[in-house]
């Protein structure tokens, strides 16, 4: 009998009990940082080092945390069902709770690849480059003599892996969407590919930005919304 699918779309809220800041919440990162100048093209292009010192402290958090129960329930669910995670997040806590398969919406933190100012080209195994928890800075060339960049999708430019997670959801026979405030495009928008009777449960303790009756809402932190998910769809 083969395995049911489960698509798992997270956001910052499923790394929030590892002590990483979420974005919009309060004690967000756009509550100290202005996005437009560190997570955006146009401020790339304005100040480098201010969006490498960004994403080197972003590194080095993420080396002092570790998954919480939430990446590990989602890893867990793989025994049952075959599972893909669609990931917002550019941390690495899914991979290191175990879930064997990945899709990055808006890039790798641990990442970076060379800025040759080429739009929206795609970028092959060997041209990104995995620094771990490594600061990279001003100066740091990759081997096309270009600047390293973070192999982040910054706004203002395209999601390359957003097919790739619209076939994942519309293949799915659950949806699970946990920690994120749905406010982004195109990811927020995914669980309308989803099928008419593939039931779509949402894991956040407060509300979102997308209402929609469809949505089953698990008012619960990841921790303990992951249980309840769990004894839903085993019922
Ligand atoms: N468990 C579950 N959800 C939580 C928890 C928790 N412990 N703590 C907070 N949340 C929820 C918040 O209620 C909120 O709905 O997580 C969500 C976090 O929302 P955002 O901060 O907007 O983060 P996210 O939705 O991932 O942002 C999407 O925006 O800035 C860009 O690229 C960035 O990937 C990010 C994208």
């Amino acid at each position: 009998m083969p395995k049911k699918k489960i698509a798992v779309l997270t956001g910052a809220g499923v790394s929030a009990e590892s002590g990483l800041a979420t974005f919009r919440g309060s004690g967000g990162l756009w509550g100290e940082y202005d996005p437009q100048e560190v997570a955006s093209i146009e401020g790339w292009y304005r100040n480098r080092e201010l969006v490498l010192g960004f994403y080197n402290q972003l590194r080095a958090q993420l080396s002092k945390s570790k998954p919480n129960a939430a990446h590990l329930a989602i890893a867990g669910l793989e025994k049952d069902y075959e599972v893909t995670v669609i990931t917002q997040n550019v941390d690495n806590l899914h991979e290191r709770a175990g879930s064997t398969r990945v899709i990055h919406l808006h890039g790798e933190a641990t990442k970076v690849r060379p800025e040759d100012g080429v739009y929206d080209r795609t970028y092959s195994e060997k041209e990104v480059i995995d620094v771990g928890y490594e600061p990279v800075c001003l100066g740091d060339l990759a081997p096309n003599g270009s600047q390293l960049r973070p192999h982040i999708v910054f706004f203002g430019e395209a999601v390359p892996n957003i097919e790739k997670a619209i076939d994942v959801v519309a293949d799915a026979d659950i949806m699970l969407i946990v920690g994120t405030s749905l406010n982004v495009y195109p990811a927020a928008g995914l669980y309308r590919y989803a099928k008419n009777n593939t039931p779509v449960y949402l894991i956040d303790p407060e509300d979102v930005a997308i209402y929609d009756p469809k949505i089953t809402h698990i008012r619960e932190v990841a921790t303990k919304g992951m249980d309840e998910f769990i004894r839903r769809i085993k019922e």
